[in-house]
């Protein structure tokens, strides 16, 4: 029997697809350029593991291809809700991610936007590029206070968790949060993080909320009008988890009429074609999607898509397995 042929959608760390090229029969991506939905049908035809990541949407109409070669859908990246996981269980397709190995990167990426958008650190970059600073001034761009201040997670999973151990014990910060399930005292214990019933008594409480639930129909605009209008006008909204949990539109308001005092942005509703209102703003720190781009951490996701590939074709139950 011949190598399994598999098919990465995107192109990946050199070291990792060496790897691949040596244990598969593997068609790689070096133009780096997105399949479209007619080039994603044919990969399900034709591959018999294809290795997506957030830029594809692997929805109902490519799952449901006639004559699908596919068994395994190895997704390179924690997030999935690019990927129908209730269509391709129900046709027989398994679908992995990569949780664990990009966790610090990421809760890295949250803190960095929360201080840009304390300290107005975007605009004071703009401000020198763009040849406007006379020097030195008692009151000149001031900012928040970020130590001592309150931190509300939304979602208390890994992410969260590591946002709050640099936040409590580097920055001295008060954690609160808001997660669905009741988390163990042990794990709250370790920051004397408080949780909440709701959501809304983190927005209300919050110096900064950072949200870190997942994406999906699910939290689809989360962060609403409403909810935005219950933060305080000197709070900051982080989001590093997914551009639709909220609702942009509202936040465009929010930032222009002050409801909030500032926003940090990894993620956006249709990237990478974000808003441009968000372009004009000087109260919102962006960033493209950066949350786990390190060489290391990129290296160890595609290491996980290859031990959950090497586990599936091995007869095995892969470790990540969603569905
Ligand atoms: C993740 O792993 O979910 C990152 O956002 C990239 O998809």
């Amino acid at each position: 029997m011949g190598k399994p042929k598999v098919l990465v959608t995107r192109k990946w760390p050199q070291e990792v697809e060496q790897q691949l090229q040596e244990l598969y029969d593997v068609r790689l991506n070096e133009n780096d350029i997105p399949l479209s939905i007619q080039e994603l049908k044919a990969a399900l035809q034709n591959y018999d593991a294809i290795l997506p990541t957030v830029t594809d949407p692997i929805t109902a109409e490519v799952l449901t291809v006639d004559n699908k070669r596919t068994k395994i859908l190895g997704n390179f990246g924690v997030g999935f809700n690019h990927i129908d996981v209730e269509t391709a269980k129900s046709q027989g397709i398994i679908v992995t991610n990569t949780p664990g190995v990009l966790t610090d990167c990421t809760a890295d990426i949250a803190m960095l936007l929360l201080l840009m958008s304390a300290r107005r650190g975007a605009e004071g970059d703009r401000l020198i590029r763009n040849q406007q600073w006379n020097g030195w001034a008692p009151t000149q761009m001031l900012g928040q206070k970020v130590t001592g201040k309150t931190l509300g997670l939304i979602g208390f999973g890994r992410i969260a968790q590591a946002v709050a151990k640099r936040a409590y014990f580097g920055f001295g910060m008060k954690i609160i949060f808001f997660n669905p399930s009741t988390l163990d005292q042990d794990i709250t214990n370790k920051f004397h993080a408080e949780q909440t019933g709701t959501i809304e008594e983190v927005l209300t409480k919050a110096d900064f909320v950072s949200l870190h639930c997942p994406g999906g129909m699910a939290t689809r605009h989360l962060i609403n009008e409403q909810r935005l209008k219950m933060m305080r006008p000197s709070a900051h909204l982080i989001n590093t988890a997914r551009g639709n949990i909220v609702d942009s539109k509202a936040l465009i308001k929010a930032l222009q009429q002050s409801w909030i005092a500032g926003a940090g942005l990894d993620v956006f509703e249709n990237e990478p074609n974000l808003d441009p209102k968000f372009l004009q703003m000087e109260n919102v720190s962006l960033l493209p999607h950066l949350g786990s781009a390190t060489r290391e951490t990129r290296i160890s996701m595609g290491n996980r898509v290859l031990k959950n590939l090497s586990d599936f074709f091995a007869g095995k139950e892969p470790e990540n397995r969603i569905v």
